[in-house]
């Protein structure tokens, strides 16, 4: 295990080459970093929560016919994937008005919007990840045309998923981002599948009565209890048969 080669690490995950040709091995660190990489910190048993959390939802989302890149976990931290060509874009999902479409409209926090709204943002920590429209993504050919009308066809049916996963465990599903990514089929035609996470870090996760933020918001907000709230949202997925110290160690 140690001897793998690592191919790519980033602020929360590492990226090792797979056992198979077409696989990697994605590890999930306990880094935790916000605005720009201008605020970081090491948040004990996030790597294992959301590894286990990325796992339940993938699988689920697999299982229902949206094309993964999750094969299996190997271990706490651990999970082997398809490797895919990255599309240099974060699909945000949002549902409710938070973060930067609540800014930018001059919306209050937690007002519901009057449909799902899909975003695309240019993938370019430099640039500090630019909103952009369909326009952008074809001249600058980041993705076809085919390409973003699947994504978007992609992205509702994973947010009609989440919603109705979170629904049923007490939690109100504001907003997500996801990465996608292409693969080759044998007559190198390509195919878009869900790649990277869905977990706290990626999701805005409202406690359904009170309201409380059980995701990355915490730690931007300086909330406190970070690791806690993604514990107890595995724990209501019924991911952790005990709720614990949040390092994780019950979760098998
Ligand atoms: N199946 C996959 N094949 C190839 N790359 C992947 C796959 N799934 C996720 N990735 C990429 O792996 C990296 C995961 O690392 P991490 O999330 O820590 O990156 P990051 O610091 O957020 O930076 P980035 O801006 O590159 O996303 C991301 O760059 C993501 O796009
Ligand atoms: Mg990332």
């Amino acid at each position: 295990m140690s001897r793998r080669k690592k191919l790519y690490e980033g602020k929360a995950k590492i990226l090792y080459e797979g056992p198979e040709p077409g696989t990697l091995v994605q590890h999930f660190k306990d880094d935790a970093t916000a605005f720009n990489n201008k605020k970081q910190a090491v948040l004990e048993g996030k790597g294992v929560l959301n590894n286990r959390i990325s796992e339940h939802i993938m699988e689920n989302l697999n299982r229902i016919g949206v094309p993964t890149h999750f094969i299996r976990r190997l271990n706490m931290r651990e999970q082997l994937v398809r490797e895919v060509e990255i599309i240099p874009l974060e699909v945000v999902v949002r549902n409710v008005a938070a973060g930067s479409i609540a800014q930018r409209f001059g919306l209050n926090e937690g007002e519901p919007l009057p449909r799902a709204i899909v975003e695309f943002y240019y993938k370019d920590d430099a640039l500090g990840d630019p909103l952009v429209s369909e326009e952008h993504i074809a001249a600058f050919n980041w993705a076809s045309p085919q390409d973003v009308d699947d994504m978007i066809a992609l992205a509702l049916r994973v947010n009609d998923f989440l919603s109705g996963l979170f629904t049923g465990a007490g939690i109100r599903l504001v907003d997500f981002k996801l990465e996608f990514g292409r693969i080759y089929d044998q007559n190198d035609m390509t195919r878009i599948i869900l790649a990277d996470e869905i977990s706290p870090d990626s999701c805005r996760l409202w406690d359904m009565t009170s309201g409380e933020k059980m995701d990355k918001d915490r730690f931007r907000r300086d909330l406190g209890n970070v690791t806690e709230a993604y514990a107890e949202v595995a724990r209501r997925l019924g991911i952790m048969k005990e709720t614990g110290n949040g390092t994780g160690d019950e979760a098998i």
